[in-house]
């Protein structure tokens, strides 16, 4: 998959988001092993693995989507709250965009945009709007701010889904599988948006087998089995000089398709 840009203009700063010593059980199945790791202000964090490895379960976990049995996780220095508003202002913090698009389907794109802004954080109506457009326009979508998400297509949605994060002004935005259930030629379209925010310096971390994406963006790739991490290195580095056998033998299956 072709992606145009560069990250030239991008810098890596202090730790942003922190795992140390993270566990995570789900009954007897062991799916979060030992993980830390720490994704520095600015930076691109890829994340591939085999199905199972536990990818969504880490992103959940730092959105707080999943708890975790054991270790801590700490955004910009504080661990991440249980419960309550200060549980919603993380969410407004982390921002989330899955596989599948979660718009709200009775209402418009712009609507879907403004609402967490409104409710969430306080915005006045009028300022969330030109926001929200300004964020549309960015991502292609301007033109559809009075559709429904039915009227849009899939890369389209996910378009949305991105800007309605980004009007939180997140800290760090998690994708998971951002193009995975869509068309070849909406693929291009979603990654453009998220090498555009690379670009712009927002701190991301992206479940996704998209090589494009992890060469043109990426400042590191992770790779994990079976719960855990168990190689990290730079994109270019991973990709022609894979280090352990499980990393060899999956990137042998996903370069064969
Ligand atoms: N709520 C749950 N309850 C029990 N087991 C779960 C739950 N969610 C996930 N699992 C299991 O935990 C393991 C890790 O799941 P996870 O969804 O994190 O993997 P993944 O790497 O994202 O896989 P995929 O590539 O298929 O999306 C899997 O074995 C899965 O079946
Ligand atoms: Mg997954």
């Amino acid at each position: 998959m072709a992606v145009s840009g560069a990250t030239s203009e991008r810098t890596v700063g202090t730790s942003l988001v922190v795992l140390d010593g993270v566990n995570k059980w789900f009954g007897e199945l062991h799916v979060l092993k030992d993980i830390n790791l720490t994704v520095a202000r600015g930076e691109v964090v890829v994340v591939i693995g085999p199905s199972g490895s536990g990818k969504s379960t880490l992103c959940r976990a730092i959105n707080r989507l999943e708890t975790v049995d054991q270790g801590t996780i700490s955004l910009d220095g504080l661990p991440l709250p249980q419960e309550g508003k200060a549980l919603a202002n993380l969410r407004a913090e982390v921002g989330m965009v899955f596989q599948s698009f979660n718009l709200f389907a009775h209402k418009t794109i712009l609507e879907n945009v403004t609402l967490g802004p409104v409710k969430v954080r306080g915005v006045k109506p009028a300022e969330a709007e030109a926001r929200a457009r300004e964020l549309l326009d960015r991502v292609g979508v301007g033109q559809q701010a009075g559709k429904y998400p039915a009227q849009l297509s899939g890369g389209q949605q996910q378009r949305v889904a991105i800007a309605r994060a980004l009007a939180m002004e997140p800290k760090v935005m998690l994708f998971d599988e951002p193009t995975s259930a869509l068309d070849p030629e909406m693929i291009a379209e979603v990654l453009d948006v998220m090498v555009d925010l690379a670009r712009r310096g927002m701190t991301m971390v992206v479940v996704t087998h998209e090589m494009g994406f992890a060469r043109t963006a990426a400042d590191r790739v992770l790779f994990m089995s079976d719960g855990a991490i168990v190689e990290e290195n730079t994109p270019e580095e991973f990709f022609t000089n894979p280090r352990s056998e499980r990393a060899k033998d999956f990137l042998g299956k996903i370069l064969r398709h």
